[in-house]
């Protein structure tokens, strides 16, 4: 059977391996490879699990102060304070849609994001010489890894994340002909991740057209965020021009900071957990949103 396109095998299931040429060029391409089997089975439960604990602890600490997770700006705006401080925490965010009555607890969105540097676990999954091969085989020359998420897309309420390109989020100084543009996004599906429990869409070739960005910065008071920008650029492809991306768990999925990409509801009985990092090749300007204390520095991959 011949792989669906943008599929590569990676060349050692589950262990270090060079970038195979032929996924390096599809990404300059299109903006995005899909590496298959890139985990072992064993480092996709060690996730799971770690993330389990840390959400159970949340839900231990009484969760009604999660802030709800939202790629709306206007519904962001209450949350800034906590959303930032999470630059250099391991924070909980909830979903907006909940189950009553239903749910034992209220739905997690996702964690955020530095467990890459405060998480043991997260931490050496993150920096696995596998991973920083990939960086290297699209080109970077010193990936700085800037946050991780760990996004669980709930059976149900599972929100959708709207067509968006990363580096509206995770800014750099490198210039925009870089290998990844201004970022470059690792996804990880950690659970099978179909059309049904809302698999990623990408734009193929997106990262190339020269669009305006928008971009999520802090204002003036650095205390809170705006947006340069607006969303049209986009939302301006029609779903027509989306490619879906179904993932098995253990695979991973490279995006250029400026493809346009989305996921739909969850409306599904199933999870669909994924862990995801942005590296970038640079340095994190002092107008984004993410910003470290002197105390927790961005370290390389
Ligand atoms: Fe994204």
């Amino acid at each position: 059977m011949t792989p669906a396109e943008g599929y590569f095998a990676w060349p050692a299931p589950g262990r270090e391996a060079p970038l195979p040429a032929a996924a390096a060029q599809f990404f300059r391409e299109n903006g995005y490879a899909v590496l298959t089997s890139f985990c072992a089975p064993q480092e996709l439960s060690a996730l799971r699990a770690r993330a389990a604990e840390i959400i159970a602890a949340f839900h231990a600490e009484g969760a009604g102060s999660g802030t709800v997770f939202t790629t709306r700006e206007e519904a962001r705006a209450t949350d800034d304070a906590r959303f930032l401080a999470s630059a250099a925490e391991i924070s909980c965010f909830l979903e907006e849609k909940q189950v009553p009555g239903v749910a034992a607890a209220p739905a997690v969105n996702k964690i955020g994001h530095a467990l890459h540097d405060l998480d043991p676990t997260f931490g050496a999954f993150s920096r696995a010489r596998k991973v920083r091969a990939v960086a290297e085989g699209i080109g970077l020359r010193a990936p700085l890894l800037t946050q991780s998420m760990y996004i669980t897309k709930s059976p149900r309420v599972g929100g959708e994340v709207r067509p968006h390109r990363d580096a509206a989020f995770v800014h750099s100084d490198a210039p925009p002909d870089s290998p990844a543009g201004a970022c470059l996004g690792y996804w990880w599906a950690l659970e099978d991740s179909t059309l049904a429990n809302g698999c990623l869409w990408a734009v193929p070739g997106s990262h190339r057209d020269g669009a305006h960005f928008r971009r999520m910065c802090l204002d003036e008071t650095r205390a809170a965020t705006r947006f340069e920008g607006d969303e049209a650029a986009e939302r301006s492809y029609p779903h027509e021009s989306y490619r879906a991306l179904p993932m098995n768990a253990g695979d991973l999925i490279v995006l250029h900071g400026a493809v346009v990409h989305k996921s739909l509801e969850n409306t599904s009985e199933r999870s669909r957990h994924a862990y995801s990092i942005h590296v970038v090749d640079g340095k994190v300007p002092r107008s984004c949103w993410l910003q470290r204390p002197a105390s927790l520095p961005f370290r390389e991959l």
